[in-house]
């Protein structure tokens, strides 16, 4: 679009040809008001709040949808534009019930704003106002629509952004009603997005409702660490207290939008599970006790049971993924000084030997604009919110998706092909693909695709990456206990480079790049989590583990770590059942938005955060209690004042990359597959307290969903209990696959 020159207000300021006026506006700070007009919305031009004066034009325009022209001469506060806008306000008000006093939007309302500029204090409406009936349409947005000024943002979130259709206009003219056709519909995963823009109190959030005012909460900016993107975010907090969580800007992370999860998940921080004073373990009873007093427990028990006896070796530390940056490179930096390498994160992979090693090479903000993807075991939608946003927006601009995954998912767009295929038989499908992309390029065929036939799906797929100028392939988290997880992140690899294909590796989420980051791995010599579990070390450190959810094997860890003669620092931020019992001491740290700290997102992108608000209690952020542990035990290097340091001194290590060089093994493994997933909001501990998230139907997601075929060969039945989860038969999984979708779980996962 050409560079022109315009005149708004009697000033030139510069535009482009074909831009819309009101974007000309918001740049130069020029103020016009709006309510249907939304940055990241189509323009419908509905509410006429933002008409202007254009010189030339006898009736005012509305600035959100008046393309820019050589030589356009505006007025945005004539005395034309003034008078069309209070109109238009007084309008607006005719129905709206001016309950101010007693809305939640109050303080933080366009329209309230808005009527302040724009407004008349005397009205020609002297009849009854109308009223709307409310509907509960979701267990996190209160509706009160009688205060809906049909502005249709929300409509347009739904269709263009979330991907849903359930929230409409009914009637019409004075019988017009913004609502949804069934009772409790709105099921999305970025529902809460709707009370963010919504202009008046119609939409407010639920779990906040009556809670406090706008300006009697302090906003901090800070990061969300439910997922691989790390949104922005701000945390809202009232006497040190957390209340709310709101979007924070960022069009290279988040746009403008966030999950509900991270929106959400605060309410857990005020949960009575949490674990607020120090204990130490004394002839089987806990006893509460001073910081001091418990750091040097901790202390003695580490050296009496490990380093009086060998050495360090016999130490090891398990971190959640949830941890910070900073908390990774301490306590790995701690074991190491003291000559253990018995570090892992991976709590949840059952075959250590069998990982995938696959780089992410994509940013974010390029999978808007890639024009196929492949994605191979995800139901991304709940898993990566905010990526699968970007990767609807690729579709409704013409991208094509192919996905194959064990189970059908509900995707809230387009798929070019939905390829439900049993996990085993994965690798296979994907050597298929590789073997029809060397044919079609005329390349070598290696010795391991020799034996392999490729079936029509498998070049459809593969003519499709060859056809794509910007493709992704994108491995998702139900591969990472599959047989062969190793080979298929070899085998997606090996695609990729041969059709130029971007990758996008989701198969760990939170914070667990930041752990590979820092080598939250064992070294040589060390023990992996499994290893750590089967050998018989002295003493533990868990950060932040909780090990119902977070082990692949959560019988073995409770039964490990309960052994006589072991000793188990637990540093947590919730009181939990299983903690309680193997631990020999608890020290209460802060969770999410009560420390700082980095999360490292899927492009690499370091986003440090300062502590929105103190720990309940008496518990402190976990990188000061690494540091005055390190400090107790005499380690050189720990003379850390504040966590930047730490980040700092991250930035200056050079780290080592593993090299994998084993080969590609094509084997067709025989049996079923558990996949065992938790519920998107039983993914950390925080989202696990989070009562108003347990209430929405994703939040209550707990089933164990196999096939006819399937539940007849294991000799299961519809209604029972599978691993503690009740069993659902649906042909929409594929053969020989048992889907486990929980929050809960006892012994094994296999
Ligand atoms: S509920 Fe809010 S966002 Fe939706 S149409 Fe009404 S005023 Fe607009
Ligand atoms: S903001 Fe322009 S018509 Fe509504």
């Amino acid at each position: 679009m050409a560079n022109i020159n315009i005149e708004i207000n009697g000033n030139v300021v510069k535009a482009k040809i074909g831009e819309m006026l009101i974007s000309v506006t918001d740049r130069e700070g020029i103020s016009v008001p709006r309510f249907c007009y939304h940055k990241k919305l189509s323009v419908v031009a509905s509410c006429r709040m933002c008409l202007v004066d254009v010189e030339g034009i006898p009736k005012p325009q509305p600035a959100c949808s008046t393309p820019i022209n050589e030589g356009m001469k505006i007025y945005t506060n004539n005395q034309k534009s003034k008078a069309s806008q209070k109109a238009v306000m007084e309008f607006l008000l005719i129905n709206h019930p001016l309950d101010c006093p007693i809305c939640d939007q109050g303080g933080e309302c366009e329209l309230q704003d808005v009527a302040m500029s724009y407004g008349s204090d005397i009205s020609h409406f002297a009849e009854g106002k109308r009223t709307v009936a409310d509907s509960d349409i979701s267990a996190l947005i209160y509706t009160d629509m009688t205060r809906c000024i049909h502005c249709t943002r929300c409509v347009r979130f739904g269709s263009e952004i979330g991907g849903i259709m359930e929230m409409g206009g009914t009637g019409r003219g004075e019988d017009l009603k913004i609502e949804t056709f069934l009772r409790e519909s709105i099921t999305s995963e970025l529902s809460g997005n709707m009370i963010d823009i919504c202009p008046v109190g119609a939409l407010t959030s639920k779990p906040f409702r009556y809670e406090l005012r706008a300006w009697q909460m302090s906003a901090i900016a800070n990061v969300a660490r439910h997922d691989l993107v790390g949104s922005n975010i701000f945390t809202q907090t009232y006497k040190t207290k957390v209340k709310r969580i709101v979007a924070k800007d960022n069009d290279s992370i988040n746009e403008t939008w966030i999950s509900d999860r991270d929106r959400f998940s605060y309410e857990g921080l005020a949960h009575e599970n949490r674990l607020l004073k120090p204990q130490i373990k004394i002839n089987g009873k806990w006893e509460e006790v001073q910081w001091d007093e418990a750091l040097e427990f901790s202390i003695r028990g580490l050296v009496n049971s490990t380093f009086n006896m060998s050495d360090g070796s016999k130490l090891g530390a398990f971190a959640s993924n949830t941890a910070t940056l900073e908390e990774f490179y301490l306590l790995q930096k701690i074991l190491r000084e003291i000559g253990s390498e018995n570090v892992d994160y991976r709590l949840n992979v059952r075959d250590l030997d069998n990982v995938i090693d696959l780089e992410s090479n994509i940013k974010l903000t390029g999978l808007d604009g890639i024009d196929y993807a492949l994605v191979v075991g995800s139901n991304l939608r709940l898993e990566q919110p905010m990526i699968n946003h970007r990767l609807r927006k690729a579709v409704l601009a013409g991208a094509s998706i192919d996905v194959i995954n064990a189970m059908a998912f509900d995707f809230n767009y387009r798929l070019n092909s939905e390829n439900i295929v049993s996990p085993n038989q994965i690798l296979l499908l994907l050597a298929e693909i590789l073997k029809s992309v060397l044919e079609s390029s005329y390349a070598e065929i290696p010795k391991y695709l020799s034996k392999v036939k490729v079936g029509d799906i498998a070049k459809c797929m593969a003519d499709d990456l060859l056809d794509a100028d910007n493709s992704v392939i994108i491995l998702g988290e139900h591969i990472i206990n599959n047989l062969q997880a190793a080979s298929i992140a070899k085998l997606i690899s090996k695609i990729a480079v041969q059709t130029n294909s971007t990758t996008l590796n989701i198969s760990a989420t939170s914070n667990s790049i930041a752990a590979a980051m820092v080598n939250f791995i064992p070294g040589q010599g060390g023990l992996n989590a499994n290893a750590m579990l089967e050998a018989d070390l002295r003493s533990y450190i868990l950060l932040d583990v909780y090990p119902q959810y977070d082990f692949h094997n959560s019988a073995q860890a409770i039964k490990t770590l309960s052994k006589e003669n072991t000793f188990v620092i637990s540093m947590n931020s919730f009181k939990d059942k299983d903690v309680t019992q193997y631990s020999d001491v608890m020290l209460p740290i802060a969770s999410f938005y009560e420390t700082s700290g980095s999360h490292v997102n899927i492009e690499g992108v370091i986003q440090s955060f300062v502590a929105a608000s103190n720990g309940p209690g008496e518990s402190k952020p976990a990188w000061k209690v690494l540091k005055v542990l390190a400090d107790l035990l005499k380690l050189p290097g720990f003379g850390y004042i504040n966590s930047a340091q730490i980040t700092n001194d991250i930035s200056n290590h050079r780290y080592k990359q593993k090299v994998d060089n084993k080969e590609i093994n094509i084997t067709i493994k025989r049996g079923v597959s558990v996949i065992w997933q938790k519920s998107p909001y039983a993914i950390d501990v925080l989202t696990r307290h989070a009562s108003a998230l347990h209430a929405t139907k994703i939040g209550l997601m707990h089933r164990a969903s196999m096939n006819k075929a399937t539940a007849i060969n294991e000799n299961i039945k519809a209604g029972d209990k599978y691993l503690g989860v009740p069993v659902v038969i649906t042909e929409s999984v594929s053969n020989n696959c048992i889907f486990v979708n929980t929050n809960q779980l006892t012994g094994s996962k296999l």
